[in-house]
């Protein structure tokens, strides 16, 4: 795979890196992204398990549905692409990291600056009261937990079909989208709005915006440019040549 010469003269004068992630940044791990043929919507209903209309009508089944994710996400490790977005960190003033991911692989990986813009599936909640839970939920048998201040059902801190994204997060992302330098769309379909608004935000304030991406996706005709491969090999050759076009390696 031949990386465009443009992406690292970009990047030699690059400051402010951003990094939008999906699903796909986590599939090299053994994650299942949500949209692809074999996808976890092609599978189970969306509406059933992931939103709060869903969760109020069976909460044992959304529970488990999330218990079996978190299960997965144990048991895997950050890729070779999570891996080298940790490591811009080394060579760049500021990188930013804004995932739609819930499954906490980047900051495994390593990364500092992380908005996690649907929440993440490793810390839960009361549905009712909006207190932490946080007691290890590996420790609990498998009935869902109640919260000990009120008695409502605990829910994982993900963000649901037709709730609101953290209001923290999705403001700084907006805030380093319009100063991002280079922005690499890593992983996604970009069918979920808010987050796929983002590119548009660094594209519009001048940004170089790249997709990473083994497949076409609603965004890459707006984009600069789209490399059509998995993250794991095509991050890890950007940094790669980068460091070589620096005499770093
Ligand atoms: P999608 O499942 O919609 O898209 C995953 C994208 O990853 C697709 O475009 C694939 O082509 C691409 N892909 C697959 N393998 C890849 C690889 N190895 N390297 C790079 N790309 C690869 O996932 P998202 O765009 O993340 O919301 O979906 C957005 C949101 O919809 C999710 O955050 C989730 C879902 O409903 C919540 O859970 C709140």
């Amino acid at each position: 795979m031949e990386i465009p010469k443009i992406i690292i003269d970009k990047l030699k004068i690059a400051k402010n890196i951003v990094i939008l992630s999906g699903a796909g940044m986590s599939a090299e791990s053994g994650v299942s992204t949500f949209r692809d043929p074999d996808g976890l919507w092609a599978k189970f209903s969306p509406t059933e398990l992931a939103s709060m209309d869903g969760f109020m009508s069976n909460p044992q089944l959304v529970w488990d549905w999330y218990s079996m994710r978190l299960n997965v996400i144990n048991n895997v490790s950050p890729n070779n692409g999570h891996k080298a977005v940790a490591e811009m960190e080394k060579y760049f003033d500021d990188v930013t990291v804004i995932t739609q991911n819930v499954d906490k692989l980047h900051q495994r990986a390593g990364s500092k600056k992380v908005y996690e813009l649907h929440g993440n599936i490793v810390e839960n909640y009361c549905s009712k009261c909006h207190e932490p839970f946080t007691k290890s939920i590996l420790e609990l048998d498998k009935e869902i937990p109640k919260c000990e201040h009120c008695g409502g059902y605990i829910r994982p801190a993900v963000v649901w079909f037709g709730e609101e994204l953290p209001q923290k997060a999705f403001k700084e992302s907006v805030i380093a989208s319009q100063k991002a330098d280079i922005m690499f769309v890593i992983g996604t379909s970009g069918e979920v709005y808010p987050a796929a608004q983002l590119p548009f935000n660094a594209k519009n304030s001048g940004a170089f915006v790249v997709e990473i991406n083994p497949n076409h996706t609603a965004l890459s005709q707006y984009l600069d440019i789209s490399i059509h491969e998995p993250s794991g090999v095509a991050m890890p050759k950007i940094l790669e040549n980068y460091l070589i076009e620096r005499g770093r390696k």
